[in-house]
């Protein structure tokens, strides 16, 4: 289904990052490995790699990841693009950053699965960031599966990565322009937490 919504030439969500990663800039190391987890057409991944981190990311539609190594070079940046799901994925890698952006594909059985996976491929004082809905988004019908079910709470995140230090949680409304996929009024959630240790 995916790889089939990426197949026209276009960006479905633009080739700019999320809005949320500029808002974060100052939180990011200036140097390190980053993993960009479910990046789609690479616009977050490619952005961290020009911001000097040595990226790599996965995504399991091919349509996806070509387009993604196609804005990588034409941004004339390097990025370890990967083919594969989560499933497929080599979670024994670790990173100082890990970005989940808009990655609610997850049901809360499957999220919680993948929570304990982002939180394993950080090192210990590596940065989590997760961008994605709250619950009303499903009304708003902006972006997002239409399942309050896998959207983000703040209570939800804070507890998933309890004794973390949250450096960002916020739960805001806001006008989102990223390309057709995600375009307009949006419930939004903003994470960003440091692995103890
Ligand atoms: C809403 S898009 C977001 C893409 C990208 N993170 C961004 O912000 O532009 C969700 C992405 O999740 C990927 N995806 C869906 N199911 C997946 C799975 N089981 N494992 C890994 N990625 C998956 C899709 O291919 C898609 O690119």
């Amino acid at each position: 289904m995916w790889n089939d919504r990426y197949a026209g030439d276009d960006y479905l969500f633009g080739t700019e990052p999320a809005a949320f990663l500029t808002r974060v800039t100052g939180l990011l190391p200036v140097a390190g490995r980053a993993l960009a987890v479910a990046d789609g057409e690479g616009r977050n991944s490619v952005w961290m790699a020009a911001q000097g981190l040595a990226v790599t990311a996965f995504d399991p539609a091919p349509n996806a990841v070509a387009k993604a190594r196609r804005l990588a070079q034409a941004r004339g940046v390097a990025v370890d693009f990967h083919v594969a799901d989560l499933e497929g994925w080599d979670w024994s890698r670790q990173f100082d950053v890990v970005a989940g952006i808009f990655i609610q594909f997850a049901p809360p059985a499957e999220r919680a699965v993948l929570f304990q996976r982002l939180a394993g491929a950080l090192v210990p004082g590596g940065l989590l960031l997760l961008h994605g809905y709250a619950p009303r988004q499903v009304g708003y019908g902006t972006g997002g599966p239409p399942r309050e079910e896998n959207m983000y709470t703040l209570d939800l995140l804070r507890a998933s990565f309890a004794g973390w230090a949250v450096l960002l949680a916020q739960d805001y409304d806001a006008d989102v322009d990223e390309g057709r996929g995600h375009s307009g009024r949006s419930a939004l959630v903003d994470f960003v937490a440091r692995k103890p240790g």
